[in-house]
């Protein structure tokens, strides 16, 4: 089975985060360790979760001179992790540089994916920081910036997924997360998409937190994802 499923560690304790992970299914999905998680519990947890068999999406988002990013990129190439993610807005060079620093790693290459803008922006954010774009026409352009850095892919909300699939590239990977069944709770996310629909508009990754982190039974709501989402395409 192809997992799709990427389950968020929103969590800021080991015991916390290896409860869930202990009640989940390493073969039916991959585990995002985010900045919150890897703050507080480093390198350490993550081994620990890596040696239960999951596969990792260090969620760091990194944003910084090229050298300081291409040397991070080599750590976590080191540490077997399995996809990571930088700003595109760092720019190509720092993008590139990551890239290349992937180059030795052959087949256990992590994926490289970046983030366009945070979907935390509205046209006012951008403009206060010097954006004049709309944010869609912003996420556009650092998709294209993105591809052109040679990069596997972006992180994409629910509602631009349709539209980055029709710009882009089939191979060109789509992370999404705001998905939620039509029984979840919202919670926070503006704009939400079922799991059907995100694989529907494009999306080749759906990463999930509190329908799942939450759930009375984990697994068995990572099972309900999985099944919304098999066989479609
Ligand atoms: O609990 P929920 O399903 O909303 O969690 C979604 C996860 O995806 C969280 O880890 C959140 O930080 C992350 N994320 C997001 N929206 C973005 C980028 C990342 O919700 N635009």
């Amino acid at each position: 089975m192809e997992k799709r499923v990427i389950v968020a560690l929103d969590f800021n304790s080991s015991d916390a985060a290896l409860h869930l992970v202990d009640s989940l299914d390493a073969s039916l999905c991959r585990l995002k360790i985010g900045k919150e998680l890897f703050t507080a519990c480093g390198p350490e947890l993550l081994k620990q979760i890596q040696d239960r068999g999951f596969e990792i999406f260090l969620d760091l988002k990194f944003h910084d001179i090229p050298n300081t990013v291409a040397k991070a990129a080599k750590v976590v190439g080191d540490m077997g992790v399995w996809m990571f993610n930088v700003h595109a807005s760092g720019g190509h060079a720092m993008m590139e540089a990551a890239r290349e620093a992937l180059l030795e790693f052959e087949q256990g290459r992590p994926k490289l994916i970046a983030v366009t803008v945070l979907t935390s922006l509205a046209q006012e954010d951008l403009n206060q920081i010097g954006f004049e774009r709309t944010p869609e026409e912003q996420v556009s352009k650092l998709a294209f910036l993105t591809r052109d850095a040679g990069l596997d892919g972006v992180v994409c909300s629910a509602a631009e997924t349709g539209l980055l699939r029709a710009q882009l590239p089939k191979d060109f990977c789509l992370v999404t997360p705001g998905i939620r069944r039509a029984e979840d709770a919202a919670g926070d996310q503006k704009r939400v998409l079922g799991p059907a629909d995100a694989v529907r508009s494009g999306s080749n990754f759906l990463v999930v937190g509190r329908p799942i982190t939450q759930a009375d039974s984990p697994n068995e709501a990572l099972k309900e994802f999985n099944s919304a989402i098999a066989g479609v395409s």
